[in-house]
Order: C-alpha cells, then sequence, then structure tokens
C-alpha cells in the first residue's frame, strides 16, 4: 500500500493523535442567540473520529464580540450548559475537541453590540461595506470606537474568562483565533493598526495584545491546551500587513516562550477562502521558527497534505471546505475514496447550472432526512424547491425556531453559502 503521512499519529503534547487530518474552525451561524443548538452534536460528533483533533467554529468571547447573526458564545452560563452535550458527543466517539475563542472587533455592525453601541477595535477607521459570502447581500459596518489604553486589560480578561469556560464546557483546549481580520488580526496588521500608544507602531507593539492574550489564556488552563491561529498573508476586511513574513516570523519566536500546544497557520496562498492564488511565499520560515506542533489551513488535499507532512512542513493539516461536504474525510483519505465536493463558496456567485441544482436538490433531500431522524428543533414544515429555467430557487420554508421566512427567491449561490449551516449538520 502507498504511505499514507496523514494517517500516521501524531503526539502533540498531552493529546495522542491517531492522525494528522484536523477538522478546521468552521462558521456555521446555527446558534440561535448566540447558544449552541443541540443539532451541533449531530454536525460534529458526525467529524469526529478516534484520536482525530476537532476546532469547533468561532466562538464569541463576550458580548460584544459577534459581527454575523447566530453565531454561538461561550461566555455565559447557558452558552456553556448548551455546548456540553456537544463536546459530551465528540468525546464519545474518541475525538479531541478544541474551542475557537473569537472577537469579531470592527467586523461587525452596532446591531450586533449590546446597546447599539460601535463595535470595538484596534482603530476607528471604519471599514468599507462588503459583498456577503452569499453574492447578493452587502454587509455594512459600524465605524468602529478605537479601544483606549485603559480599556485593553478588560478584553484581554475576556480571552480568559472564555478560555475557563470552554474547558468547563469539556472543551479540551482552545485555540485563539488572531487569524482573518478579527479583532486580533486588527492590532497586528499595519494596515489597520494607527495606534500610537504601547499597542501600535513597531511590530512588537502590534503583537503586544495578541501575546497578552496568549499569556492570559495559558496561565488560565495550562500551554498545553492552548492554539493560537494567524493569517499573516490573508486580507480579509482591510487586514493586510505590509511584511507578513516579519509578522509570521515574529510571532512564532515569541510564542516559544509559552510552549503553547500548537500554533496553526494559515498558507500565504489564501488570502482569503476560495482565493487560492498563487505565490512565491510559504509558511517554511515560521514552521522552522516554531518549536512546538504546527498546523498549517488553506486549499489542502489529500495528496498534498500527505506531502507536508511526509517533507516535515507541517505535523497537521486542517482542512475545512471538504470536511464540510465529507463528514468522514479522515476515513476518506485513509482509503483514497472519493471525496464529495464542497458546494460551499464565493463561485458561482449568480446562479447555478442545473447539473449543480440537481446536486442541491439531493442534498435538500438528505438534510431533511437529517433532520427528521435527529428529531431536530428545527421545525422545517414545508420546503419547495423549485427552479426555473435561469436555475434560480424558489425555497418557502418555515425555518430558525418557527419563524417564518417569507417565501424568497434567492440565488443558488446563497443557498449554497449557507449549506455550512444547512446541508451539514
Ligand atoms: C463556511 C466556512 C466557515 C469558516 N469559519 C471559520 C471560522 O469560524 N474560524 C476560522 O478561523 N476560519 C474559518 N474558516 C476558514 C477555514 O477554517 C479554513 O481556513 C479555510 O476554509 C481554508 O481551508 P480549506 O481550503 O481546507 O477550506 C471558514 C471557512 C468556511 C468555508
Amino acid at each position: 500500500m502507498e504511505p499514507n503521512p496523514l494517517m500516521t499519529p501524531y503526539k502533540m503534547g498531552r493529546f495522542q493523535l491517531s492522525h494528522r487530518v484536523v477538522h478546521a474552525p468552521l462558521t456555521r451561524q446555527r446558534s440561535f442567540d448566540n447558544i449552541p443548538q443541540p443539532h451541533a452534536i449531530l454536525y460534529h460528533s458526525q467529524r469526529a473520529s478516534e484520536g482525530g483533533l476537532l476546532i469547533a467554529e468561532a466562538t464569541g468571547i463576550s458580548n460584544t464580540a459577534h459581527g454575523y447573526p447566530n453565531t454561538p458564545g461561550v461566555w455565559t452560563k447557558e452558552q456553556v450548559e448548551a455546548w456540553k452535550p456537544i463536546v459530551d458527543a465528540v468525546h464519545e466517539k474518541g475525538g479531541i475537541f478544541f474551542c475557537q475563542i473569537w472577537h469579531a472587533g470592527r467586523v461587525s455592525n452596532c446591531e450586533f453590540q449590546p446597546n447599539v453601541q460601535a463595535p470595538i477595535s484596534s482603530t476607528d477607521k471604519p471599514l468599507a461595506p462588503q459583498m456577503r459570502s452569499n453574492g447578493v447581500d452587502v454587509a455594512l459596518f459600524s465605524p468602529p470606537h478605537r479601544l483606549t489604553t485603559k480599556e485593553i486589560p478588560q478584553i484581554v480578561d475576556d480571552f480568559r474568562v472564555a478560555a475557563r469556560n470552554a474547558i468547563e464546557a469539556g472543551f479540551d483546549g482552545v485555540e485563539i483565533h488572531g487569524a482573518h481580520g478579527y479583532l486580533i488580526d486588527q492590532f497586528l496588521k499595519d494596515h489597520v493598526n494607527d495606534r500610537t500608544d504601547k499597542y501600535g507602531g513597531t511590530l512588537q507593539n502590534r503583537c503586544r495584545f495578541a501575546l497578552e492574550v496568549v499569556e492570559a489564556v495559558v496561565n488560565e488552563i495550562g500551554a498545553d491546551r492552548v492554539g493560537l491561529r494567524l493569517s499573516p498573508y490573508a486580507n480579509y476586511s482591510e487586514s493586510g500587513d505590509s511584511n507578513p513574513e516579519a509578522l509570521g516570523l515574529h510571532m512564532a519566536n515569541s510564542l516559544n516562550k509559552f510552549g503553547l500546544c500548537y500554533c496553526h497557520m494559515v498558507e500565504p496562498r489564501m488570502i482569503k477562502v476560495g482565493e487560492k492564488v498563487e505565490t512565491p511565499h510559504s509558511l517554511l520560515p515560521m514552521r522552522k521558527a516554531f518549536k512546538g506542533t504546527f498546523m498549517v489551513a488553506g486549499g489542502y488535499d489529500r495528496e498534498e497534505g500527505n506531502k507536508v507532512i511526509s517533507s516535515g512542513y507541517a505535523d497537521l493539516v486542517a482542512y475545512g471546505r471538504w470536511f464540510l461536504a465529507n463528514p468522514d474525510l479522515p476515513r476518506r483519505l485513509e482509503l483514497n475514496a472519493p471525496l464529495n465536493r464542497c458546494m460551499f463558496g464565493q463561485e458561482p456567485v449568480g446562479y447555478m447550472t442545473i447539473d449543480e441544482l440537481q446536486a442541491l436538490e439531493r442534498h435538500l433531500e438528505l438534510w431533511m432526512y437529517n433532520i427528521r431522524s435527529a428529531k431536530m428543533q428545527i421545525m422545517f414544515e414545508e420546503i419547495q424547491l423549485l427552479k426555473n429555467k435561469e436555475g434560480i430557487l424558489k425555497v418557502s420554508n418555515e425555518i430558525l425556531r418557527g419563524k417564518i421566512v417569507e417565501q424568497t427567491e434567492i440565488s443558488a449561490a446563497y443557498l449554497l453559502s449557507m449549506q455550512n449551516g444547512m446541508f451539514n449538520f
């Protein structure tokens, strides 16, 4: 049999992993009122494997942390309790489960904030409106409140408390979300951070907030339960940097003193999800600098995953979209079995072809079957899937806890963009 390095065991600190295929954090937006829902039990336990590492989706650290509807949180007792059965289900399957703790910063709107206040950030520079992943809606962002130097320790402490809560919920550890243009990244990147205090200006100063968060979380739950995700090369929400390699290296070197469980970096080619660009850059300098478990993500398939493990470029490979579409991904990669194509994505923006619609219909049937078989709380009284010649879907539905969503005519791309929540429990 051909060698399959992805399937080799790996000891990540206190955790014995049976393979190197990690479930990347994937926002699902099905946590109504920021409370994880029972249907997440099915989603996560389907993707758990004996000795496999799963990272849960971005989970808000406080009531100011959110920037999208229905993302989960981990700052209230109710949220902690709601996570417990989900975590238990992963453990029952022998999985290891980390919670990604997150603050969106300025990638938010005052409607998501308590008292309709301004979202917080490293800066008061507003963010231009953005096309949502559905290719239809436009997200508007409120001008942020620039955190004062004095206000920053409270946010660091929110990360600490969220980490403690995640452990209380049963998670094996936390991944601090320092990537993709959210709050920590807003401090790290010089296209965003325009501060003149000790948190801005030099590279060391821009990294200060991230490292304070790491230190607080490590002190709270122990370094062997803490990972950090970074995307120095990414440019989500205007979060570019003039020297991503220097930034990544500085962080990798600075993290060494903490003895973190892992460092998780997103490949330079993933400027944004779905935009895999040619680039001369790689994570090799950071991999060499960081003296611990190094996880990579961004555009990996089986062949490339095997290649980076065998060459020593990475210890672990996180898969996002492939895991979304293939709950049994580790097993499929082991057998070299065919993979379901992931239907999430920016493309096609607009309408799909008939072939794709047929695939979508099959997905929908499966989803309804899942709902019934899992006795979902969500009421899904009626779904009518109609298609016209242009391939526009008309979906009449009553979803989201019985709340009536009016008959809508929406592009198939929109449905696809919701599939992470809708079609994969
Ligand atoms: C639907 C979806 C939701 C995502 N949510 C998160 C998230 O909550 N946190 C995060 O750090 N990255 C998130 N990502 C990025 C993925 O973790 C991953 O880095 C990205 O999909 C690239 O990996 P892939 O090429 O294997 O899909 C998300 C990606 C997708 C497609």
